[in-house]
């Protein structure tokens, strides 16, 4: 069976990739908690293709150790047809379960190397781009592109897929924001709509899902097969299940996401509760973070502190339940504080 017969997702809803934040403590995180019923999979951060093709150490660092049933994508950016391709094909051969390109990011590094979202003004140069990583990969490995609804306006969005068609992918997916509205306005899901009937490829929505209901309702009316969720899964990572958390499941996640960055030593313990805080500014599961005392948890400048407000949140629930494991919460980050020093860089320095 070719890639085109079949995606290797366990269900139609996947989590965005997101630079900054899905890489791989976060992601793991999220799957641990979601099962192959009901988060179908996910993307890493993108990874950026100058002239060179990337190393396969730097590919595997963002694939991550740990395997789900569900398939972590690979993502790519970069303008360069032969260092995409070359950097694409190392990354079959590192067995990244599929292969995705982004034509979205508007930020300015991307724009001025006319990668990303500058690529939105030509669906010619999206083609090519795209054709050249098929033909680098084989038919095998599936291949996504993730483009944005158009550059300055939407009038290109049928010939923007029909570029990511025409050039092999095997799945198309639409932020139905354009460059130009960045990240803030409404998604217009007709946009989506418009794009699902100019492929034959399935198509997977994103832009501007809040809760579970979403989700479905996206695919309902738009037509499209998947839909992808960005930051409402910052908010809540359990959004793909649907229902609630409690306050100690909430501070968990939380705390074993700044565990999982220290391990890897990724970071020292500021950055990974640096990393957490920027969670906590979007976060709402299990109301521990609420309207009322955001504020106080992003003013909380005391690394030590910021923890053991966590701990005091898990509560009763698991404290009580085992208090030896919770209650040397932070001594244990502060342990892998000393040991990432030893570790080496994060996978962005590399
Ligand atoms: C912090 C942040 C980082 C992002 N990084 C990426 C990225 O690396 N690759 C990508 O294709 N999109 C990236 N995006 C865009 C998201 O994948 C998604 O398309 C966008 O947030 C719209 O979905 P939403 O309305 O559900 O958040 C990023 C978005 C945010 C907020």
């Amino acid at each position: 069976m070719t890639a085109r017969q079949k995606l290797p997702f366990t269900s139609p809803y996947l989590l965005a990739p997101m630079q900054g934040v899905t890489e791989p403590s976060f992601r793991e995180r999220v799957l641990e908690r979601n099962g192959p019923g009901a988060l179908g999979g996910t993307f890493t951060e993108f990874c950026r293709v100058v002239r060179t093709p990337l190393p396969r150490r730097v590919l595997s660092a963002h694939l991550g150790e740990k395997r789900f049933p569900q398939p972590v994508g690979l993502q790519l950016m970069g303008s360069d047809a032969q260092a995409m391709a070359q950097t694409a094909a190392r990354a079959v051969e590192i067995s990244a379960p599929l292969i995705d390109l982004n034509f979205g990011c508007p930020a300015k590094g991307a724009l001025r190397g006319c990668a990303g979202a500058a690529l939105l003004d030509e669906p010619a140069r999206v083609e090519e781009l795209v054709r050249a990583v098929r033909k680098a990969i084989g038919e095998e490995t599936p291949l996504s592109a993730k483009i944005r609804a158009g550059g300055e306006d939407d009038r290109n969005v049928e010939a923007l897929a029909r570029a990511v068609e025409g050039g092999g992918a095997d799945l198309l997916i639409v932020h139905a924001r354009t460059r130009r509205e960045g990240y803030s306005v409404a998604a217009d899901w007709r946009r989506l709509e418009r794009a699902v009937g100019a492929v034959s490829i399935p198509v997977c929505g994103n832009g501007g899902i809040h809760e579970y209901g979403d989700l479905e309702r996206l695919r309902r009316t738009t037509g499209c097969a998947l839909a992808m969720v960005g930051r409402a899964a910052l908010a809540d990572p359990w959004i793909f299940s649907g229902g609630g958390v409690s306050r100690g499941e909430a501070a968990r996640f939380l705390i074993d996401y700044a565990a999982g960055l220290m391990d890897r030593g990724a970071c020292t313990l500021e950055s990974a509760l640096r990393r957490v805080k920027q969670l906590l500014r979007y976060w709402t599961a299990g109301g521990l973070v609420t309207d009322d005392n955001r504020l106080s948890w992003l003013r909380e400048e005391n690394p030590e502190a910021l923890m053991a407000r966590l701990e005091r949140a898990l509560g009763g629930e698991e404290i009580g339940r085992n208090r030896a494991d919770s209650g040397e919460l932070l001594g244990d980050l502060t342990c892998r504080r000393g040991a990432q020093r030893e570790h080496g860089r994060s996978i962005h320095e590399r």
